[in-house]
């Protein structure tokens, strides 16, 4: 369990530290991620201090982000009064968060790593997950579509990390993998129609890019 008190502050520092990212990891981003991760939290019965401290967490190191001085995991926590225990599992909880390719397992380690993994991946799906993709790839300057390029499953975190596709390839190599890898039935569930969504954009993404609509 996390002092409730430390929260209000967590959340205002890491506001800040996310307040101007156009990739899709804006502070947007992790109050959705703290809202779903709680309401799993409430059916899977997981801590909802360390899973509320863990979202707003996720990704401050994340490895698509550079860590600014300052803005560490250690030092946001120390910097808010977290004790080194409550930083050891929310340290747990964030590392064990991440997609790394099509082939590589994420498994968690606890019941809030689960809730925190689930909420962050159901914001990667649907209709926000469709923008998400297409800021991230256009922040780091990535092609919409290339028919000339397919989607690669990749087998390791290094070759899906340094990966330079187009954003539509994203889709195939994570973004549909998603709905099975979910760790909770009402995540699963909640995935389903962000899925089907997902489904209709590209088809209809590709008719269009076609000329047959
Ligand atoms: P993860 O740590 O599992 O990657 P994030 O919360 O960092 O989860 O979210 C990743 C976001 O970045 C998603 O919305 C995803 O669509 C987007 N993203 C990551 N890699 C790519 C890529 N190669 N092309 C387009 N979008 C990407
Ligand atoms: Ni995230």
């Amino acid at each position: 369990m996390i002092s409730p008190k430390v929260l209000p502050e967590l959340e205002k520092k890491v506001r800040e530290i996310f307040a101007g990212d156009s990739s899709g990891h804006d502070w947007f981003h992790l109050d959705r991620v703290r809202a779903i991760a709680l309401k799993l939290a409430a059916e899977e019965g997981a801590d909802p201090s360390l899973v509320e401290a863990s979202a707003l967490l996720h990704d401050l190191e994340d490895h698509k982000r550079e860590i600014r001085p300052g803005e560490s995991l250690q030092e946001v926590c120390q910097s808010v009064g977290m004790e080194e225990a409550e930083i050891r599992r929310v340290r747990t909880i964030v590392e064990e968060v991440s997609f790394q390719g099509a082939g590589v397992a994420t498994p968690v380690s606890s019941v809030e790593g689960a809730v925190v993994q689930d909420a962050d991946r159901l914001d990667a799906i649907g209709a926000i997950g469709i923008a998400r993709a297409f800021a991230f790839g256009g922040s780091r300057g990535r092609l919409l579509y290339d028919p000339d390029d397919p989607p690669v499953l990749h087998g390791d975190f290094d070759s899906y990390r340094s990966s330079r596709g187009a954003t539509i390839n994203h889709f195939y190599e994570k973004l549909l993998l998603l709905r099975d890898r979910m760790n909770t039935a009402s995540a699963r569930r909640m995935a389903q129609e962000r899925h089907r969504f997902m489904e209709l954009f590209l088809e209809r993404f590709l008719r269009e890019w076609e000329g047959r609509l």
